[in-house]
């Protein structure tokens, strides 16, 4: 990297933000980093160093790389500090106050054509800009957990954004390797939206009477390295239980968001999966795939394939760049777009509506194909 390379800011040295300056220093972007809490400040180096260490130790880091990295970064004690910043990331507390606050002071200090980025995983973008002298610099550059490995980078910009910004956004983030999948500012931006129906409809199974098992054994058949429940396990149900009541709220209580009795009773009784030592299946893995695993991975596979063509006819984004999405968020074995492709869109359509008319009627709307697909 030139020494003309722009320079990034990030502010929240916590879980994300200290992978996202990781990212950014170690594809050679100077970085200037600060967190409002002093021992955050404090060990933020160490932090990194353990990180890039730990890929020493596996071989796939040299100690040079580790040290040109660490070279990159600048812990600052005052925000007056980020006025060389031409990218600030924040990836502070999810508060909407907190985060308009912070932006409202970099506003005072940065240039003005200095781009103002939130990795929130909740919070609309357009509230975010809202009050600010120039909305038209602000969008999201949402990473996934852990940011060093997960390949994918949603941008969001809200309506206002100007073009020239999202361009530099995407420029420089993919000068770190990353993969920058442009989203409308709407809930959930690509992935945390079009997963809902993964574990939505493997809980709705479950709730049906067919065992954790046999749901994600079926999955596994389908050529997904995880099942649904397995995957819920993993990510923590209570987890997964306020990321489905978030984008149920913020979709006015559509049936598509339906927040599963099964998943609150897991939660309730502390069955959260890995880290609670007891879940829908861990400690166990499914055993062998049931005699109808095609017909369950179709029924999955065929509410996330509306889920995304829902999410397409609200525009903003494309059937590749969902399909990509989530490929990279979830691992999944292909978007669902492709999924369409295998299926074929009789199939797809002729399961939506069976599983409507089969639904009680609250639950019928969860069916009903997206514009783009009936
Ligand atoms: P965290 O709690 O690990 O870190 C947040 C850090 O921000 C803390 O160190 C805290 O001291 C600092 N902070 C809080 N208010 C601040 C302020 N006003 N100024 C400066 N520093 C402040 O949180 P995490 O998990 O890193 O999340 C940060 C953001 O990233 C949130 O908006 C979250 O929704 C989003 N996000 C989180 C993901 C995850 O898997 N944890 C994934 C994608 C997005």
């Amino acid at each position: 990297m030139t020494a003309a390379a722009p320079t990034i800011g990030i502010i929240g040295l916590g879980t994300m933000g200290l992978g996202i300056a990781q990212v950014y220093a170690g594809a050679g972007f100077p970085v200037i980093a600060t967190d409002a809490h002093a021992p955050a400040r404090e060990t933020a180096r160490a932090r990194m160093a353990d990180a890039l260490n730990a890929r020493i130790t596996a071989g796939k880091l040299s100690e040079t790389a580790r040290d040109a990295t660490l070279s990159h970064l600048t812990i600052a004690e005052t925000l007056a500090e980020f006025a060389p910043c031409d990218l600030v990331i924040e990836a502070i507390v999810e508060r909407l106050d907190a985060k308009q606050s912070l932006f409202r002071s970099l506003e005072t200090i940065l240039s003005p054509t200095s781009i103002l980025a939130t990795n929130t995983s909740s919070i609309p973008v357009r509230e975010i800009a809202a009050g600010l002298a120039q909305p038209d610099r602000v969008l999201a550059l949402h990473f996934f957990n852990p940011p060093t490995a997960m390949k994918l980078v949603e941008l969001a910009p809200h309506a206002t954004t100007a073009t020239k910004h999202i361009n530099i956004a995407q420029q420089i983030t993919e000068k770190t390797g990353k993969t920058v999948i442009e989203c409308p500012d709407r809930p959930g931006f690509i992935v945390n939206r079009c997963a809902r129906p993964f574990y939505g409809e493997a809980l709705a199974l479950l709730s049906e009477g067919r065992s954790a098992s046999d749901i994600d054994a079926a999955m596994l058949a389908a050529g997904y390295r995880l099942g649904p429940l397995s995957l819920i396990d993993l990510i923590g149900a209570d987890i997964n239980l306020a990321a489905t009541r978030g984008l149920q709220a913020a979709m006015a209580d559509h049936p598509r968001y339906h927040v599963f009795p099964a998943l609150e009773a897991q939660v309730a009784a502390g069955h959260l999966g890995r880290k609670s030592g007891q879940g829908f299946l861990h400690p166990t893995t499914p055993g062998p795939a049931p005699a109808d695993a095609a017909q369950i991975a179709l029924r999955i596979e065929a509410t996330l394939i509306n889920e995304a063509h829902w999410l397409l006819s609200e525009g903003g984004t494309t059937a590749a760049g969902i399909d990509t999405a989530m490929k990279l968020g979830l691992n999944f074995p292909r978007g669902p777009f492709e999924a369409l492709g295998l299926h074929g869109r009789p199939a797809v359509l002729a399961t939506l509506s069976a599983l409507q008319a089969a639904a009680p009627q609250a639950m019928k709307d969860r069916y009903t194909p997206a514009p783009g697909l009936a």
